[in-house]
């Protein structure tokens, strides 16, 4: 699949997704008010019937409409000398009746100035049975009966109308499944393109690497065979040493490949035996050090560690090493500086590879360690790679239980940092 068409799809879906996502909002909301709705309902008709039933007691015409002051607040405007034992008991037998199971509040006012008589807190079902709750009476009944209104609060109402709509909640959790099933899947997809690209990239790379010592071989080669009689010996042996050092080349270049293969198929066996790491960036340094010396480079070994012995696979780990200093010296356009230093840290042994070359922008570090991958330069690819050497460092320092990180930024030089368990 192209990425257009792959972005194409992902646009789609995830407008289909959100529409859909939207969709299911708007009748969340909908349902909401509908069971809202008919919550007040109960409650009004609940509270009209307990008015009705204390004004006829008192022989006074009918109630004025229950007044929804707030969301979860009715007032029954009764203006009448109501006694708040006989408000509590008709209002436990109606708002039973409507089936309103929940905890309330209910108060007593003066209707005069809106001071509260009475207040309770009636927790929630089997009221009849219940505890009492806590009252509040603040002032007693004394001389001429004063004018009350009553007014009921349900604090947890939200909560109520929230457990009622139950199906809202499956379908709602089915949805946002499929949504992140629909995200996970996208990723996988956008991973697996990602790695196909690299993996072409590679093979192109691949192609030309090996193309170019198979072209010199087949040159010198093709002289040697024609005329090697009107050859000077000087000549022959540049050839002879032509061919030998591009079959070198060669070789090592399908090593490094089948050592990814055996890597990627799990086959990587560590011949673990004590290792003296100073040692190894020792003779790891005096590798590269010829090629330094040809960019008029240098290097500076700074090993302040005093546990330098780990439990490791020499070979592996020293070509780790190389590996990095490689790429200390490869990506560095001037003269190339490095810096090697070692040090004791609580996990075991530091080693820090320092360059001052052209860095990596912070976007692309977490890449790095991805197998091919390789940061991206355009179109120019003047320093040769297969973006295989980090993965391999990290696949090392995996099996050795140890860490590698990388400090960076772009033109600020380069530092990795190994951990290794002494
Ligand atoms: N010291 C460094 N300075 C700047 N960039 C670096 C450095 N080390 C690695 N990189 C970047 O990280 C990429 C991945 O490095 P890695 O060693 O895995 O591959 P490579 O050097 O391109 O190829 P290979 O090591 O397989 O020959 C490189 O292509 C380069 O862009
Ligand atoms: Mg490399």
């Amino acid at each position: 699949m192209s990425r257009q068409k792959i972005q194409i799809i992902l646009v789609l879906a995830s407008l289909a997704l959100v529409a859909l996502l939207s969709a299911q909002l708007v009748w969340l909301t909908k349902a909401y008010s509908v069971e809202e709705k008919a919550f007040n309902h109960r409650v009004q008709v609940a509270l009209t019937s307990v008015s009705d039933q204390l004004l006829t007691g008192l022989g006074r015409a009918e109630a004025k409409p229950i007044q929804q002051i707030a969301s979860n607040y009715y007032l029954a405007e009764l203006n009448a000398p109501v006694d708040p034992s006989q408000v509590e008991h008709l209002l436990e037998q109606e708002l039973g009746k409507r089936n309103l199971h929940e905890a309330y509040e209910f108060g007593v006012y003066n209707s005069l100035d809106d001071t509260l008589m009475f207040g309770k807190y009636v927790p929630a079902t089997h009221r009849q049975l219940a505890e009492k709750g806590d009252a509040i009476l603040k002032h007693e009944q004394t001389g001429t009966p004063l004018l009350y209104n009553v007014a009921v609060v349900f604090p947890g109402k939200t909560a109520v109308i929230l457990g009622e709509m139950e199906f809202w909640w499956y379908s709602t959790g089915a949805l946002l499944l499929v949504v992140l099933f629909f995200a996970y899947t996208m990723f996988q997809i956008l991973r697996e393109k990602r790695l196909t690209e690299l993996k072409t990239d590679f093979i192109n790379n691949l192609t030309h690497e090996l193309q170019t010592p198979i072209t010199n071989i087949g040159l010198a080669s093709e002289v040697l065979r024609k005329r090697p009689e009107t050859l000077s010996p000087e000549r022959l042996t540049r050839y002879h040493d032509l061919i030998y050092s591009e079959n070198e080349r060669l070789r090592a270049q399908v090593e490094r490949v089948l050592q990814m293969a055996t890597m990627e198929s799990g086959e990587l066996a560590l011949k673990k035996e004590p290792v003296d790491v100073h040692a190894l960036l020792q003779q790891t340094s005096q590798n590269v050090a010829p090629r330094l010396q040809q960019r008029s480079g240098h290097l500076r070994l700074d090993l302040q560690a005093t546990r330098s012995l780990v439990h490791a696979d020499s070979l592996h780990v020293a070509n780790a090493l190389y590996s990095l200093l490689d790429n200390a010296e490869k990506y560095s356009t001037q003269a190339p500086a490095i810096e090697i230093q070692t040090r004791d840290v609580e996990q075991g042994l530091l080693i820090s590879i320092r360059d001052h070359g052209i860095g990596i922008k912070q976007e692309f570090q977490k890449f790095l360690f991805d197998k091919f991958y390789r940061v991206p330069t355009g179109n120019v690819h003047n320093v040769k790679g297969f973006g295989l050497g980090l993965s391999y460092v990290k696949a090392i320092m995996d099996a050795h239980h140890g860490q590698v990180t990388v400090e960076s930024a772009e033109q600020g030089g380069t530092r990795f940092t190994l951990v290794l368990p002494v």
